[in-house]
């Protein structure tokens, strides 16, 4: 009895001496450090930069259904590696992104079966750390229901927030308050905060696949934790066997540029699985669209139906004499008449409205270089569109459609699945409808823009055919919203929304008085700024969304939308301060050219810029697009004045910019 006592004991040994608890593993500059700990049946981590606490000793781990909340007993098997690599994006912001981190695991290990031993994957970047949990100990085959993720941020003093309220009809299509972040009830992420002492945070989760997103609910006291949109039984992740979550993030940074130009969204993510794309390319497209949200023409069949085929014929020969790869058709199929919002399942795919002729079309477009981007609206009807799914990527196919834009409006905000269930736009429900599409998308070579989507969190990487969403209030809300957005919108976005990944929000109305609607319904800028939103807002696909004769009109400005590229080797956010303005600047990829584009709120702001980010050996010939003495987005939105002039990366740029204005410039490489 005590020989095997002994012996029990023995082999108890090794691992017991493995066992701690506290590890701490710092990012590779030594700029951030994160400790994880289990004490007193609790396990935290917690974050410091540069010594100084950012987020302090927060709960982990996931809850399950049909256990005890988890008494945490043990860290274990610590194991550390430094990573500094550089990958190649097919398309995107920058052409090669460096990957360099320290990465951490451990295991704990906790009182339940299911919690009963967790690996904790962490890495640490310069800029932000990155952690998630996999359940390698669930035997497979064993279906589990995770009924909440405990991770929490303890956020350290006091900061301000800009959010919106989640769980809303509108989804992300909110704009978005600045408040003590104290205030915040639940809130979509990407979540930016700055603290009193001018740090940026932004929490957010990347690599979402087969799991629920993840929204964060505040407690009053600067406590932000976890809350997974669930399943309409209360579920909130139905998993089967050993699983993985998604990473939960932190940008950590001195000015919101450092989150804007972290690459760390696309580091946590997997590298490309669909191999070569090179049948998606990065571009601009016009299309029959903004006629029908200005109620000019309509998506329903009848008089005034807009995606005729005399009609799409009249935006081809617009795309191809000015050079846009791309003409996007929403309306063309079955289903748009009546309550379309509210009647999703008599959407067919693959079945065009009589005075549409989508082969002749094709035709016409592929003899002028210019494609079809095809719509399919579901109005959240989503069994419908599964049904059709296959047919429906093949039939666009078949036309040579090589990108797709998606949707999901609907009245209610609900998607209703084949049991009649009411699901989350953003449910592990929804997550795994849109991987589905965006799988059977890529069979067919063809890229998805999804609206009304699931937030982006870096697939692109994996699936580099998710080429763009929507997932915040775009353009659209500038023809019809109540109020339309505001001029700090722009200033907000870039670190908020654009920060989890590219946005679709179909830049460049050059009809902005409107024939004289109060400055409340309609585009809240000024003419530059709508160029300056093509460098701002990044997207591989930009829409120029405004009616082909409003670009006719000023052939001038126009220029800049034809010039502009958008696939980058490059990207700075240059200057910036969250809801009052944003300087971006980017470099064409493989070409030489750089262009620049700038945005303030309704505050007339001179900035100066250095342009030392230019190639020094190199002159170029700025052509600078700029808001005109008296520009005011009130008053005089359409005043813009257009100059040229030679620089070089010693030089400084001004910036001015009116109420609601804006600067773009192309600096074009001299010879
Ligand atoms: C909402 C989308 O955001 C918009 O771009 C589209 O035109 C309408 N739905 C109709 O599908
Ligand atoms: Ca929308």
């Amino acid at each position: 009895m005590l020989a095997r006592a002994l012996i029990l004991l023995a082999c108890a040994l090794p691992a017991a001496a493995q066992a701690s608890t506290r590890e701490c593993a710092q990012s590779p500059g030594k700029v951030l450090e994160l400790c994880v700990s289990v004490a007193d049946g609790r396990a935290a981590y917690a974050v410091t930069r540069r010594g100084t606490p950012v987020i302090s000793a927060s709960a982990l781990g996931l809850a399950f259904a049909g256990e005890a909340p988890v008494r945490w007993t043990a860290l274990t098997d610590p194991q550390r590696s430094d990573v500094d690599r550089r990958w190649e994006q097919p398309w995107g912001e920058q052409r090669e992104i460096t990957d360099r981190h320290t990465e951490m695991r451990l295991r704990l290990e906790g009182d339940t079966p299911l919690n009963k031993s967790v690996v904790l994957t962490v890495r640490l970047f310069d800029d932000g750390v990155g952690f998630r949990y996999t359940y390698d100990a669930i035997p497979a085959g064993q279906a589990v229901d995770v009924m909440a993720d405990n991770t929490e941020f303890r956020t350290v003093g006091d900061h301000q927030a800009w959010w919106y309220s989640a769980w809303g009809q509108e989804r992300d299509e909110y704009l978005y308050g600045q408040t003590d972040a104290r205030r915040i009830t639940t809130a979509e992420t990407p979540l930016t905060l700055k603290r009193q002492d001018g740090l940026y945070l932004s929490i957010h989760e990347a690599a979402l696949v087969d799991f629920p997103s993840m929204l964060l609910t505040g407690d009053g006291a600067g406590t932000l934790s976890a809350r997974l949109m669930p399943w309409p039984d209360g579920v909130a992740a139905k998993k089967t066997g050993p699983f993985t979550t998604p990473w939960r993030t932190i940008l950590i940074g001195d000015t919101p540029g450092a989150l804007a130009d972290s690459r760390i969204e696309l580091n946590l993510n997997e590298p490309n699985r669909l191999g070569d794309i090179s049948w998606f390319k990065p571009g601009k497209y016009v299309g029959v669209w903004w006629e029908m949200h200005l109620n000019r023409s309509t998506w329903a069949s009848g008089d005034r139906h807009g995606a005729t085929t005399a009609n799409v014929e009249r935006y081809i020969d617009f795309a191809a004499a000015y050079g846009f790869s791309g003409v996007l058709v929403e309306g063309w199929n079955v289903g748009w008449d009546g309550d379309w919002t509210n009647n999703g399942d008599a959407f067919q795919f693959s079945t065009p409205y009589p005075d549409f002729d989508i082969a002749a079309l094709a035709a016409y477009g592929r003899e002028r270089g210019v494609n079809l981007i095809g719509h399919n609206e579901t109005a959240g009807a989503v069994p419908n569109y599964e049904r059709q799914l296959e047919d429906a990527m093949a039939f666009y196919a078949r036309y040579g459609v090589h990108e797709v834009k998606t949707g999901y409006v609907r009245h209610s905000g609900d998607i209703v699945d084949a049991d009649g269930g009411r699901q989350w736009f953003a449910g592990q429900y929804m997550v795994r409808h849109h991987q589905h599409v965006a799988e059977v998308a890529a069979r067919n070579h063809i890229a998805i823009d999804a609206h009304e989507p699931v937030k982006d969190t870096g697939l692109r990487r994996t699936w580099p055919n998710m080429v763009s969403r929507e997932g915040a209030r775009g353009q659209e809300f500038n023809a019809w919203g109540d109020p339309t957005n505001p001029p700090e919108h722009l200033t907000i976005l870039p670190f908020t929304r654009l920060l989890a990944g590219p946005m679709d929000f179909t830049p460049g109305i050059f009809d902005i008085p409107r024939g004289g609607a109060p400055v409340t319904k309609r585009v809240q800028s000024t003419l530059v700024t709508q160029l300056a939103e093509y460098v701002v807002l990044y997207s591989p696909v930009q829409m120029a969304a405004d009616l082909p004769e409003n670009y006719l009109a000023h052939p001038d400005a126009f220029q800049f939308i034809e010039d502009v590229p958008t696939d980058w080797e490059t990207s700075h956010t240059l200057q910036s301060e969250i809801g009052d303005y944003v300087v971006v600047a980017r470099q064409t990829r493989g070409g030489q050219d750089w262009f620049l584009g700038a945005i303030t709120d309704e505050n007339e702001r001179t900035l100066s810029q250095p342009l030392s980010f230019l190639d020094p050996t190199k002159r170029y010939e700025a052509q600078i697009y700029a808001d005109g003495p008296d520009a005011d987005y009130r008053t005089h939105p359409m005043s813009y004045v257009i100059s040229r002039k030679v620089v070089t990366s010693a030089d400084t740029l001004p910036i001015v910019m009116k109420p609601g204005g804006g600067l773009a410039v192309r600096f074009r490489a001299l010879p």
